[in-house]
């Protein structure tokens, strides 16, 4: 398995892997709001602003992430984790978790102190993400899951209150994802 940082080029095959596995767990039209999504993602977002990683099996791209900018008015350094991929076919082998931790010590590498996700506790929690307060970590939109608003730091420092509205990137600001 090779894990590696998502370079523009390789857009629609990124694309295409996020379609085929939402078709596959959630139907055809969520395959393609996620691949719409991914695709406004990758066009919109300022290149500082996004991170993407691959996991690739014998040159095919067998599982994909994206962490994109989350503004904090602490002015802490954040981001995102949104959406994740894993190939239907080679799912629940680990290579979702092994994806994250690869993406989790990049961002570390650059100083980034908190990362946020929204999904999941009991998947995210396997690779460091817990439960958040909104009283905490406001999210930019209401959300419909509450429980699933998850956080962790990466600088080894606890997570303080942050008081204030935060702001993700263009493509996320859409209250349906929320
Ligand atoms: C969710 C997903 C990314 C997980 O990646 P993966 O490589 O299959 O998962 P891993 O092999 O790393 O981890 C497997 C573990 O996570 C659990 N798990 C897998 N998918 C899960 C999910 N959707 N919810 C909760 N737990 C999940 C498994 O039960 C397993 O637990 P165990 O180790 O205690 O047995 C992948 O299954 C996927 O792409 N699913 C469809 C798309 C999706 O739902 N994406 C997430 C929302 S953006």
């Amino acid at each position: 398995m090779k894990f590696s940082l998502f370079s523009k080029s390789e857009s629609q095959s990124v694309i295409d892997l996020f379609k085929s596995v939402f078709s596959a767990s959630e139907g055809e039209a969520e395959g393609q709001v996620i691949a719409d999504f991914v695709s406004n993602l990758i066009t919109t977002t300022k290149p500082q602003d996004l991170i993407g990683c691959i996991a690739e099996e014998n040159e095919v791209f067998v599982g994909c992430i994206f962490f994109s900018r989350f503004t904090v008015p602490s002015g802490t350094t954040a981001f995102i984790l949104s959406p994740v991929a894993v190939s239907t076919n080679v799912q629940g082998t680990g290579i979702g978790q092994k994806l994250i931790q690869y993406g989790l010590d990049y961002l570390s590498s650059q100083n980034v102190n908190l990362v946020f996700t929204y999904g999941n506790p009991s998947y995210y929690s396997k690779t460091g993400f817990a439960k958040i307060n909104e009283n905490i970590v406001k999210a930019p939109y209401p959300l419909s899951q509450p429980i699933g608003w998850l956080a962790q730091s990466l600088d080894g420092k606890k997570i303080e209150a942050i008081a204030g509205p935060t702001q993700c990137v263009e493509a996320l600001n859409n209250p349906d994802l929320w």
